[in-house]
């Protein structure tokens, strides 16, 4: 079988190597407690489930979804935008549902790039960004995320010759992994650095709505110019813990919009209605609702955290995101230090060296985790011995 060259650029996903390990640790009857993935272990609000089951036995919901979505559901996506953000937005013309935040995300890239092109890419950031990009035969100009930077892109580090050849500009905020946030100033630079060298902004808002401490994550989109120049890609994987029904929507430039409109309509048929149905019921959550699911990762974050610190790690507590990003200690790299961290006490952390070359000397830990297995998982990380060699 001859395969094409484009699969040998992929790296292994960061989260086979993870399962492996964790599989093989529990053949041997092992109790593996994982801070590796964020997949929410809340379960979908019930209402939002009870819509599935309604709409699930119309008989028009058994046929083929529009790509574009139910106007419905665009309509209540512009809805969201305008109270949550205060951006307006045309239901038809500015908005796309997507299979999920991911799918939108890799597919745009054939929206933008050719053979040859260059995307600047958040290093460490989250890995469909580069492999999109790779797929469409582009090259990757990493842009280090750096804590003296509060894990921002510099903008001015980039040279000129690669700004020039660069077609797009991938952000994330809050980020993953670092839980990093971002102003309305930054992102106004990166409007102004991205009509200067005309490079779409993809801007990745899959976390706004997991935040702590009454802290609101703003919109790329809320920010003057921003509509001209982006796309903003939202989730409602994270936002109300529905990974498992794959929806979510991008919104913005409407020439953007209409490209990646001629990407999915000849690569997929869309989102099934009736899960389009659960997420028009998911976007009426209360801010009260979502506040409370907040306040409950909240309290693991600060439990993290304080454990972490115990063992003598630094830790920002994040304000957003589902993640705590911790440096560990001198003497090993992620990868070791990760190793040892299971090795040890059978728990899972992901390094940070696989979200990109500078996320060495990082782990990540997901919040997405029960409260038993959180409570054990801390009282065996807090038991680790940690020594180098
Ligand atoms: C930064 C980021 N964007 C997008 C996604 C994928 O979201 P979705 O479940 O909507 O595909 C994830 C999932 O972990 C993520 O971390």
């Amino acid at each position: 079988m001859r395969f094409a060259e484009r699969l040998d650029r992929v790296p292994p996903y960061l989260f086979v190597e993870i399962s492996r390990k964790i599989a093989a640790k529990k053949a041997e009857g092992i109790n593996v407690i994982s801070f590796g993935i964020g997949d929410p272990d809340i379960p979908t609000p019930d209402r939002v489930v009870e819509e599935l089951r309604a709409t699930a036995l119309d008989v028009p919901n058994h046929r083929y979804p529009e790509t574009d979505g139910l106007p419905e559901f665009r309509i209540a996506v512009a809805d969201w935008y305008s109270e949550r953000f205060g951006v307006t937005l045309d239901a038809d013309k500015e908005i796309l549902p997507l299979i999920g935040a991911k799918e939108g995300i890799g597919h745009a890239s054939l929206c933008f790039i050719n053979p040859g092109d260059i995307a600047l890419v958040p290093d460490p950031g989250y890995p469909v960004y580069s492999v999109g990009t790779w797929f469409s035969g582009g090259e990757c100009h990493w842009m280090p995320l750096l804590e003296e930077n509060g894990w921002l892109p510099d903008l001015t580090t980039i040279p000129q010759d690669v700004a020039k050849k660069a077609k797009v500009i991938w952000l994330n905020y809050p980020n993953n992994p670092t839980g990093a946030v971002v102003d309305s100033n930054y992102l106004s630079e990166v409007i102004d650095f991205a009509r200067e060298y005309e490079i779409a902004v993809l801007h990745d808002a899959s976390y706004t709505e997991v935040a702590f401490d009454g802290y609101r994550p703003i919109s790329f989109l809320e920010v003057p110019g921003a509509i001209d120049v982006g796309l903003e890609f939202h989730s409602l994987s994270k936002s109300y813990n529905m990974t498992g029904w794959r929806v979510g929507t991008a919104a913005g430039n409407r020439e953007m919009i209409d490209a990646l409109m001629v990407v999915k309509s000849n690569l997929d048929s869309g989102i099934p209605n009736a899960v389009q149905y659960m997420g028009i019921e998911a976007l009426k959550s209360s801010e009260s609702e979502i506040a409370e699911r907040n306040s409950i990762y909240e309290s693991r974050r600060d439990r993290v955290v304080a454990s972490l610190n115990r063992i003598g790690l630094k830790v920002d507590p994040p304000r957003a995101s589902l993640y705590v990003w911790a440096r560990i200690p001198d003497g090993f790299t992620s990868a070791e230090f990760a190793e040892l961290i299971l090795e040890e006490t059978d728990v899972v952390v992901t390094a940070g060296n696989g979200y990109g070359p500078s996320g060495e000397g990082y782990i990540r830990l997901s919040l997405t985790i029960s409260e038993e297995d959180l409570d054990e998982g801390l009282r065996r990380l807090e038991n680790l011995r940690i020594s180098s060699s």
